[in-house]
């Protein structure tokens, strides 16, 4: 085999997903410590302090000691070369979260035993369904007081319309956790005080049938519950379909504990024999394979002012085809320009380095003089193609902004209408308003500190802000008159181009008005 299809086989590239707290951080830890990538626990979620050595980011995060954008983190394992792409969670949610999806080829979904689906996971996990990409699900903290795996399993089906494979099932819970059955290797892994740390284990051989071994290891309760329990899985449970897997339409639980380092490296194992390397992607009518000999690459996200002094702002591309190389001159096909990507970096745990190659799968931050937008594509210059766009996803947060300074009317249009055309708010007026007062639209509440930090510091311009309990938007498809519908509690807002939107409090309004609006239709933001 070739170098350039050797090194892209072995890459995997995925982003982690799970609301806060679910022990997303942990277990992306766990990760690293195995691939050497980083040598204590801790090193990830940094504090404040030890994080200003080593990155000069924005001054929010700085001073928040929180990494603001998705970061990414390479390192190898057993002859694999893993690109794990973290997705922000708490307050730092935003659409760079979604986007950062559109750069992986598969998810681990991260579910706390104890609460099931959460609110976050099911946003990520709505974006992860778009793009079909395969769902690997970890759930977290069998150490802890847990939720019946039945019906953790059963959950997860019915929200998420997919079927589970649990690929192994735990053995109790809390104080009497005693391990997790491998079902495949029908043998049984025990948890005990020696599986705390980084130390590998070894997993203890023991036939389900052997009942005096398995009395011996875990007790006899525990050995009949297992034994019923496997009974019931192997006669209810979806059967093992790769391609299903592979399709996102069949997802493999792990259960385990990341704090306890119990079932991640056997996760990690069977996850990386299951997931893919490098996926294909579409350019209009032409499939770009990663193994295609020309360089190509995407951008999936801008970060802005990581260094102030310089204003500089590094684009994310992620790699789909072939090799790049340090020195080579590729062509930004929506600039129509050739150019030579300075600064190509790469970021190890919380290390960033410069490289001089990289493959598909691969995720490069290049420094950008304000010439990329979201979704660019760059390649060789013969080949001049065209990545399908980035989606833009709803705002879910709103608030209404409106201007202080009269003086300052310009700077203030200016301000808002460029941040918004980078694609970090959305921005909307008043039916005949003008632009003193507009209603923004967000992701993550976050996006208001970046735009207010952003508006004083790049434009000058200082306002005030009043948040808004809305949390939907729909756009009006049949070009009803907004001004003939019978609207409670609605707020009727438009775009730049006059499209009209209405603002939403609950799900409970949207269908209120379409009940009391016969004929009216209403579409997704985006559509
Ligand atoms: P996140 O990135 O998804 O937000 O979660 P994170 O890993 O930060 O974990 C959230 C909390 O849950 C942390 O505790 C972490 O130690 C704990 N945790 C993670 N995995 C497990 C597990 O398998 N079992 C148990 N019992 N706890 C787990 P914390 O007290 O909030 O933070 P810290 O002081 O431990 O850092």
């Amino acid at each position: 085999m070739k170098m350039l299809e050797q090194e892209i086989n072995r890459r995997r590239t995925f982003a982690i997903i799970s609301h806060p707290d679910a022990g997303k951080t942990t277990l992306t830890e766990k990760f690293l410590l195995y691939g050497g990538a980083i040598q204590t626990a801790g090193s990830v979620k940094g504090k404040a302090s030890d994080r200003h050595a080593v990155s000069d980011w924005m001054e929010m995060e700085k001073k928040r000691g929180i990494s603001i954008t998705s970061s990414v983190m390479q390192f190898e394992y057993d002859g694999y070369c893993i690109n794990i792409l973290d997705t922000p969670g708490h307050q730092d949610f935003s659409e760079d979260t979604y986007r950062t999806l559109m750069a992986a080829d598969s998810a681990v979904m991260v579910i706390d035993a104890a609460k099931g689906i959460e609110p976050q996971t099911r946003k990520l996990f709505k974006v992860c369904a778009m793009r079909h990409i395969p769902i690997f699900t970890f759930i977290n903290k069998l150490d802890h007081e847990a939720r019946d795996p039945f019906d953790l399993l059963d959950e997860l089906e019915k929200e998420f319309g997919i079927g589970t494979y649990p690929m192994n099932w735990p053995i109790g819970c809390g104080v009497s956790f005693k391990g997790v059955y491998d079902r495949d290797g029908h043998k049984i892994l025990a948890f005990g005080d020696s599986h705390r740390g980084r130390d590998r284990l070894s997993s203890i051989d023991c036939d389900i049938n052997d009942t005096a071994r398995m009395d011996e290891l875990i007790g006899s309760y525990a050995r009949e519950e297992l034994t019923e329990q496997v009974e019931l899985l192997d006669g209810a449970c979806f059967d093992f379909d790769i391609e299903q897997v592979r399709t996102g339409k069949l997802s493999p639980v792990f259960f385990g504990s990341a704090l306890n380092n119990f079932g991640v490296e056997f996760f990690l194992e069977h996850f990386l024999k299951m997931t893919t390397a490098p996926l294909s992607r579409q350019a209009g009518e032409t499939t770009v394979s990663p193994f295609d000999e020309g360089f190509s690459a995407f951008v999936f996200k801008i970060q802005a002012n990581m260094n102030k002094a310089h204003r500089d702002r590094i684009a994310f591309m992620r790699i789909v085809s072939g090799k790049f190389e340090h020195d080579k001159e590729y062509f930004h096909v929506q600039g129509g320009k050739a150019l030579k990507l300075s600064q190509p970096q790469q970021m190890m745990a919380q290390e960033r380095s410069i490289i001089q190659e990289a493959y598909a799968g691969d995720i490069i931050g290049v420094f950008d003089p304000g010439i990329f937008s979201i979704g660019d594509t760059v390649c060789e210059k013969s080949n001049k193609i065209q990545f399908e766009g980035i989606p833009t996803f709803a705002p879910e947060c709103f608030a209404m902004v409106e201007q202080i300074d009269s003086m300052k009317r310009k700077q203030f249009a200016k301000g808002m209408n460029q941040i918004a055309q980078e694609g970090a708010i959305q921005i909307f007026i008043e039916p005949n308003g003008g632009l003193e007062r507009v209603y923004v639209g967000v992701v993550g509440m976050l996006q208001y500190d970046v735009l207010e930090s952003r508006m004083k510091n790049e434009y000058g311009v200082t306002y005030r802000q009043y948040p808004q309990s809305y949390q939907y938007i729909r756009r009006i498809a049949n070009g009803a008159d907004p001004k003939k519908l019978r609207l409670f509690d609605v707020k009727w807002v438009q775009d730049f181009h006059g499209h009209d939107f209405l603002l939403f409090n609950s799900e409970w309004h949207i269908s209120h008005t379409l009940d009391n609006n016969e004929g009216l239709e209403l579409v997704e933001f985006g559509h």
